[in-house]
């Protein structure tokens, strides 16, 4: 496992959304109302709708093309509609935002 800095506490307002690229992978840290972090990828499973500008509710976001509900816990879509987007751990360090990637054997 390895640790990304992605960003600074704080630079990222309450309820919206930063995209970073890792890698091949984009990457959607959320911000939610309560202060918590959460990092998942930012394509929709439904047709890639780019969930860093969907609409934050809770601990949800809803995909701007077709408003699909997806958890920023778990990653699942929500009833009556499925899939999954990958999450990422993230984590606070000296201030810093970091993601914990799984390392890539070459
Ligand atoms: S692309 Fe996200 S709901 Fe359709």
């Amino acid at each position: 496992m390895k640790q990304v800095i992605v960003g600074n506490l704080g630079e990222i307002p309450p309820a919206s959304g930063k995209v970073v690229h890792i890698g091949d992978q984009e990457i959607v840290i959320f911000r939610l109302s309560t202060g918590e972090y959460r990092a998942v990828e930012n394509r929709c499973p439904h047709k890639g709708g780019p969930l860093a500008e969907g609409i934050i509710s809770g601990k949800f976001v809803y995909c701007p093309l077709h408003d699909w509900k997806v958890s920023l816990e778990d990653g699942k879509v929500q009833a009556p509609d499925h899939g999954c987007v990958q999450t990422y751990p993230i984590r606070l360090r000296d201030g810093m935002l970091c993601i914990e990637m799984v390392e890539q054997l070459q």
